[in-house]
């Protein structure tokens, strides 16, 4: 929709309904309907979707797909699939869907196959890992690889140092990866102890390659390995993911061990394409290929399952409705596995950089809120720590559960109880303990009020059968996929962000205020502030 979607009438019987629900409990929701927990389901590739413990009805789901269909989200999809440039603030296609596309499909974007350029990267990614996996690819010394450190920040790390993190079970030839992001010099110090520069590859992943934290750590790593082995062996050391092929080679990285991408993929959407890399040479390229295709279910999923069907859209309609008509400000993640600590982490970028916005893709004025905060741990390590909020606070906090069904190794049924506890919190959360049924067993009156759980706590649950690449690529795709559907419901361009610009630049300027030999003039042009003036002084 042009405009302002809060004008609608969709809205507007929304708000309606919103005032006609508000005071009513699940516990009420429940008993009126029991058929809800078989109803409120839905199911795409391997994932099940139990969103029955949301505090909505079928009426509800009617009205925010009204909502949808008024936004127009059946044309942005098409538009997104089709490569039209819908990232409009740097006129740009979006088309992270084209890194997961089949070979045998082909996309014409801007007069060129992108599914053909996606597949030949694919392949010389692959051709690579497996020359490093068989060990034929030898480090300076004549010593095969044995770590792959990749370095590089947000998209360019979140995604392939969660993933390893998730898939660790299928890293099959005795190749580890480490994930160096940070500026902190704490980071690099911490991922280089222990390595052995001869067996060590480093993979400078910088979409831009002018990262200023990626181009540091990268400098410092090169520094370690010419140390040790000399300049000769940094093309044996050094491999580069990159869209910048000129400065890649100015780096003094060879172009022929940079592997592309392009600007129709967002940084933070990209993990599924070359910056994979270190993924890909730790699982093997058909692991990887079968995350790709795990992505692809759900794409395919999401562009053709019909809304009141599709996982991606329901979820993220019943995000809109918390944001935007309950006034919640978060949703926290929480998977039940910890493989998947890193998960909610990845997920603050590619929801919060993406979302996180205050202007419509027009450039007016947003006139709802935009961008939910994502945070979470996993379960149960979050139980004991936060969910105290989540059951007696003051907030609402809507939360995903992810779970799945059958774990890598048990030991003395600890799996059972790790599912047994996920799926107690959500009940919990739910239908609480009321004050009569604390009493009644035996409670003093003054204690009462504080064992009461109010319940009425709304929660999803995600199950799968196993975690592995492809339900990895799953989860990961229907939460891109739950950004683009409240992108297009706030009418924001998901696909910039511009926000994180200026403090980049800001800390470029301040830095000789910290480094030069005499303290900078109060009234420097370095020092933006009197107070960061102070702060400076102090530091110094
Ligand atoms: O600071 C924001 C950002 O541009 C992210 O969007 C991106 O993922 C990250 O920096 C890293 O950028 P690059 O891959 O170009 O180094």
């Amino acid at each position: 929709m042009n405009g302002d979607i809060t004008r609608s009438q969709e809205w507007a019987a929304l708000g309606k309904h919103h005032g006609e629900l508000a005071g009513i409990r699940l516990r009420e929701l429940f008993a009126d309907d029991p058929g809800r927990a078989e109803r409120m389901t839905a199911a795409a590739g391997d994932l099940y979707l139990d969103y029955s413990k949301h505090r909505a009805t079928s009426e509800t789901i009617g009205l925010l797909l009204a909502l949808a269909e008024r936004a127009g989200l059946r044309e942005r999809i098409a538009a997104m699939f089709g490569g039209e440039h819908i990232n409009v603030s740097e006129d740009r296609a979006v088309l992270h869907v084209a890194l997961r596309m089949p070979r045998e499909t082909r996309l014409v974007v801007d007069g060129q196959d992108v599914v053909a350029d996606v597949h030949a990267v694919l392949d010389k990614m692959s051709a690579f890992s497996g020359r490093i996996r068989s060990q034929e690819w030898k480090g300076a010394t004549g010593r095969p690889i044995e770590t792959v450190v990749n370095i590089g920040i947000g998209g360019s790390d979140l995604g392939p140092a969660m993933a390893y993190e998730a898939l660790r079970d299928y890293a099959d030839a005795g190749i580890a990866a480490r994930f160096v992001s940070n500026i902190d010099p704490a980071d690099i110090t911490g991922a280089l102890a222990g390595l052995d520069p001869a067996t060590t590859l480093f993979v400078i992943s910088s979409k831009t390659f002018t990262t200023l934290e990626t181009l540091t750590n990268a400098r410092v790593a090169r520094r370690w390995l010419v140390d040790a082995l000399g300049e000769d062996a940094v093309s044996r050391h050094f491999v580069a993911v990159s869209t910048n092929a000129a400065k890649v080679a100015e780096f003094g990285i060879d172009t022929d061990n940079m592997f592309g991408f392009w600007d129709w993929v967002g940084g933070r959407y990209s993990y599924d394409g070359a910056i994979g890399l270190s993924l890909m040479i730790a699982i093997g390229p058909e692991r990887f290929r079968e995350m790709l295709a795990g992505f692809h279910t759900i794409d395919e999923h999401f562009r053709t399952a019909p809304f009141e069907a599709n996982m991606p859209v329901l979820m993220a309609l019943l995000g809109v409705w918390y944001n935007d008509f309950f006034g919640a400000e978060s949703r926290a993640v929480l998977p039940y596995s910890q493989r998947l600590h890193r998960f909610p982490a990845y997920l603050q970028q590619l929801t919060m950089e993406s979302n996180g916005k205050s202007v419509r893709a027009d450039g007016t004025p947003v006139t709802a809120g935009t961008g939910e905060i994502f945070w979470g741990e996993p379960g149960t390590n979050g139980q004991h720590a936060f969910y105290q909020l989540l059951h007696q606070g003051t907030r609402l906090v809507p939360a995903d559960f992810i779970g799945f069904a059958e774990p890598f190794e048990d030991r003395e049924g600890m799996h059972d109880q790790l599912v047994a506890n996920l799926l107690a919190q959500t009940s919990a959360l739910a239908f609480g303990r009321t004050a009569e049924e604390i009493a009644g067993e035996g409670t003093a009156a003054e204690i009462v009020p504080h064992k009461v759980m109010p319940g009425n706590r709304p929660t999803s649950t995600i199950l799968a059968p196993k975690l592995t690449p492809s339900t990895l690529g799953q989860l990961v795709a229907l939460y891109e996929h739950i950004v683009f559907v409240e992108g297009t419901i706030w009418g924001v361009d998901s696909f910039d962000q511009w926000g994180v610009e200026l403090g980049k630049k800001m800390a470029l300027d301040l830095e000789p205020a910290l480094t030069s030999a005499e303290p900078p003039e109060p009234s420097a042009a370095t020092l933006p502030d009197p107070s960061t003036e102070r702060l400076v002084r102090r530091y110094r």
